[in-house]
């Protein structure tokens, strides 16, 4: 009886003896998932780890390297936490077989370049942290594999070019934050930046960098300006830009906007939102809002709207029973006529700072008989009208020879799947285009949330 026990005791305890030697190394503190072993002047990840651990935590040691499958047998890792060491290069394979990271801090530590290779594989991480080190370069396709990237953390390092053409609404869908701040950025690739997807220009922070004070910089900072994006709310002292390059001529420029007055900015700038906001469809009867939101942000701005059919519009001078100018600036059109339609061009003036911006607005005001015609039940009903009709004549005419040649009525139905294509529809394309919209108030296309709305360029 007692030999039995034994028989059963001894592998048990031994293998309990051996699992947790091989378990907790004796410089870190292991719970039920969590191996600690910062601050205990590693070199190097310990060879026999336990392999159960969600969250290792290295951080604060000497390690300067990361060898290649270093976690590869710590198969349930997701957090991974190395800040503070002096890791200044990460092998090939580095990561192998720890494909369910979802959290990896690297922050200060001495990475000089961000390798292609370094995250290969880690298709589920959400955070990378790498801000503090020394990287100056991040190659282009170092990002790719990271599908499931929500958050990066470039800050305070030395980046000159981020490869932004990389991070695409396809690749990235999930990511809302790149935080660029305090590097060494100079000039950011414009057009690479305005196809950023919707989300990640909204979550980029950019401040505390080396810009070149220029148009084109500033106009794309107006627009998120314009966007009240916490990326520059938040930091609005920090975005500085240097004058001609000049470190010594440093200016804050989302608060000194005058400065870019001169260089003709409101031209370049107003451009692409002009376009995207010129466009107000309405059918005539309407009232219709106009706003006149610029990029001046003191309260204390007068407006002055240029109409097609009344000429100029202020405050003061607004002696129309059909048009109101409200104190912050919009104009609002009663009843709009069809006469109504034509270029709105409102411009905003803070007196104190001596400074103007325009918005331009190009209002169509449609006549109530097309857009009745429009909906879908009146065009589904035209069409079985029309098919009816056709089939009368199909069949109740004598066949004349010219008329069994002729397939042209065949055709007609065709349309009647598609309400776009409606055969009772006005057919231009911009009455077309009021199909779309012609419920839609849309003052402000351009303050949705998704995508990026630059739709049209310089
Ligand atoms: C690591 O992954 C490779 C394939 O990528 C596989 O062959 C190997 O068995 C894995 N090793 C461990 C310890 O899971
Ligand atoms: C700006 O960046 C520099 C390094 O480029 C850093 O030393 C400094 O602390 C940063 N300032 C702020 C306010 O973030
Ligand atoms: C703006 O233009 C004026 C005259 O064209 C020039 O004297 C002035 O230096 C310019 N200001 C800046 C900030 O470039
Ligand atoms: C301006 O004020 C009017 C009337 O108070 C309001 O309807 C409109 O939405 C306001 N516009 C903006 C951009 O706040
Ligand atoms: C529109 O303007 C024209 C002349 O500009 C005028 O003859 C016509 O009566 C106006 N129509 C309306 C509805 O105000
Ligand atoms: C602002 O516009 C007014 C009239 O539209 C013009 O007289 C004035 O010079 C402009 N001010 C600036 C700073 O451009
Ligand atoms: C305004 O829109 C109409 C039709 O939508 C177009 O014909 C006209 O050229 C536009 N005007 C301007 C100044 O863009």
């Amino acid at each position: 009886m007692i030999s039995s026990l034994n028989l059963i005791a001894v592998p048990v305890l031994l293998c309990l003896l051996r699992h947790s030697e091989e378990t907790c190394p004796s410089i870190c503190f292991c719970t039920s998932d969590t191996v600690s072993c910062s601050s205990s002047g590693l070199t190097k990840i310990p060879k026999s780890l336990p392999s159960f651990p969600i969250t290792l935590d290295v951080s604060h040691n000497q390690m300067s390297w990361l060898g290649p499958g270093s976690f590869s047998k710590l198969s349930r890792l997701e957090n991974l936490w190395m800040a503070h060491n002096q890791i200044s290069d990460l092998a090939y394979g580095a990561f192998q077989n720890a494909s369910g990271l979802r959290y990896l801090d690297l922050s200060s530590n001495k990475l000089q370049r961000v390798e292609q290779h370094y995250f290969q594989g880690l298709w589920r991480l959400e955070e990378l942290i790498l801000f503090n080190n020394k990287i100056a370069q991040v190659e282009a396709s170092a990002l790719i594999g990271l599908s499931s990237l929500k958050k990066a953390y470039f800050s305070l390092n030395l980046i000159t070019q981020f490869p932004f053409f990389s991070i695409q609404d396809r690749s990235h869908p999930f990511l809302t934050m790149l935080d660029l701040s305090s590097n060494r950025i100079t000039n950011l690739p414009w057009q690479d930046v305005k196809a950023l997807p919707g989300l990640v220009q909204r979550g980029l922070y950019l401040h505390n960098n080396s810009f070149i004070c220029d148009c084109s910089m500033y106009s794309m900072f107006w627009h998120w300006d314009l966007r009240e994006y916490d990326t520059l709310k938040d930091f609005t002292d920090e975005h500085t830009c240097n004058i001609n390059g000049d470190p010594r001529a440093s200016i804050r420029f989302l608060r000194h906007s005058r400065f870019f007055n001169n260089c003709t900015v409101e031209r370049a700038v107003s451009l692409p939102v002009t376009v995207l906001l010129s466009r107000v469809l309405v059918s005539e009867g309407q009232n219709v809002h106009l706003d006149c939101q610029t990029s001046l942000s003191s309260t204390n701005l007068s407006f002055i709207w240029l109409s097609p059919s009344q000429g100029y519009i202020t405050q003061s001078n607004i002696d129309n029973t059909l048009m109101s100018l409200f104190a912050n600036g919009t104009l609002e059109i009663q009843a709009a006529k069809v006469n109504d339609s034509g270029l709105y061009v409102c411009t905003a003036v803070d007196i104190k700072e001596a400074l103007n911006t325009t918005r331009e607005i190009n209002v169509t005001v449609l006549l109530p008989e097309e857009e009745s015609f429009n909906t879908g039940y009146t065009t589904l009903l035209g069409c079985v009208v029309t098919m009816v009709l056709i089939l009368i004549y199909l069949y109740l005419t004598p066949c004349r020879c010219s008329c069994c040649k002729q397939p042209v009525p065949l055709v007609i139905p065709i349309a009647t799947y598609e309400p776009e294509n409606s055969i009772l529809s006005p057919s231009t394309q911009d009455q077309q285009k009021s199909n779309y919209n012609k419920h839609v108030a849309f003052l402000q296309p351009m303050l949705n949330e998704q995508g990026p709305e630059w739709a049209h360029d310089i």
